[in-house]
């Protein structure tokens, strides 16, 4: 299967269909076996009787979806609307962003481990789809490992487990547990979940739990993964529903307000979204657990909003949505959330959902 570009255009894959149609009118046999490829129908036909077929443009076309691994143009064109919708583009200087989520992690590395909602969410996210014995398992956003050190024991050792992320401080964790457990077939490594240097077909799992809503281009990401993807190959993630964690969820309708936007689990948050993203990305089999959870929490502190500050996370977007955004707008964002936080009110406090989603993928296998 093919790699697409990162930022494929519409345009370029046309164009490679107009010229796998030029060698077929050429008759050129260069493109026979891609043909054969494509459509099982041709596979015993002679290179002489493909090249003195009909082969239209649309033919053409679907034959460049296939070979990028997609079972229609239709199904290739969408994703190419889909990773260039704005949502995912929201990031434009990565090294910036990247400096505030190592700031942040470097600093919690220390005791990351003490959140059990985290080790709790993460194992979860193996367990509905867990790897085999033998099996390549990649951990994406390893964090302290936890995906990585429970696959690790999953796979035994004739499989191999490798975690990477771009805090050296959680990496530092990690090899100090690493050290301690002295597992042979489990490594870290420094990279960008995004961009990674893996040759495609090389992971049997691929996870990444309480981590998805950094990618500063999910869509891309979820592609990128599928190409690391050995055929059957499934990958995992937890994503929080838009509608979840109150303050941020609250943060942004206030924000939406003033016009600003806040996209903080918007990427990956609903079913239906979810479900899209991965189709787009290539995947099948598509599966959802919803784990509902919540709690309420006092209306006083619902009132206390996290996110309107420049301090905040802002997930999928830098520079920060709130820079050099006036006092006079904040005051409004400010009594817009108040308003949010009175709608919302009961004699409890008010509904603070938890609910998880745990969703997966799986590249379709290899045809016989
Ligand atoms: C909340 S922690 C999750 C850690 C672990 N997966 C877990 O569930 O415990 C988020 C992690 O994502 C990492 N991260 C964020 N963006 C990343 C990226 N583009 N590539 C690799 N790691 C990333 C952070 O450094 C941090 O360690």
């Amino acid at each position: 299967m093919k790699s697409l570009p990162k930022r494929p255009e519409l345009e370029f894959l046309k164009k490679e269909a107009r010229v796998l149609r030029v060698l077929q009118m050429k008759g050129d046999p260069a493109c026979c076996d891609r043909i054969r490829d494509y459509d099982t129908s041709c596979e015993a036909m002679s290179d002489a009787d493909i090249l003195a077929g009909k082969f239209s443009i649309n033919d053409a076309q679907r034959v460049i979806a296939h070979e990028y691994g997609y079972a229609s143009w239709a199904a290739l064109k969408k994703y190419i609307e889909l990773i260039n919708l704005p949502l995912y583009h929201m990031v434009t200087d990565r090294q910036g962003y990247h400096r505030t989520i190592t700031d942040s992690y470097d600093a919690r590395s220390k005791n990351y481990e003490n959140s059990e909602w985290h080790r709790e969410v993460a194992l979860t996210t193996v367990k509905y789809w867990p790897p085999e014995s033998g099996q390549l398992v990649l951990d994406i956003a390893t964090g302290t490992g936890t995906i990585a050190f429970h696959c690790a024991e999953l796979v035994g050792p004739r499989g191999k487990v490798v975690g990477v992320d771009i805090s050296t401080g959680m990496l530092d964790k990690c090899r100090e547990k690493l050290a301690e457990r002295k597992l042979a077939n489990l490594a870290f490594t420094h990279a960008d979940g995004e961009q990674l240097d893996f040759q495609p077909n090389s992971f049997d799992r691929i996870y990444c739990a309480n981590a998805i809503f950094w990618m500063s281009n999910l869509q891309a990401a979820l592609r990128h993964w599928y190409e690391l993807l050995k055929p059957g190959g499934v990958v995992g993630f937890n994503a929080t529903p838009s509608s979840s964690f109150f303050w941020g969820c609250a943060a942004r309708k206030a924000l939406a307000t003033v016009g600003i936007d806040f996209i903080c689990n918007i990427p990956a948050g609903d079913e239906a979204n979810a479900r899209e993203m991965l189709e787009c990305a290539g995947f099948t089999n598509f599966r959802l657990h919803a784990a509902p959870n919540g709690r309420y929490i006092a209306t006083e502190d619902a009132k206390d909003p996290p996110f309107l500050t420049l301090q905040a996370y802002a997930p999928g977007q830098y520079p920060h949505p709130l820079e050099d955004v006036s006092d006079e707008t904040m005051q409004l964002a400010q009594q817009a959330y108040n308003a949010e936080v009175d709608k919302h009110a009961t004699e409890d406090g008010v509904w603070h959902d938890m609910t998880q989603y745990y969703v997966y993928g799986q590249k379709p296998a290899d045809r016989e």
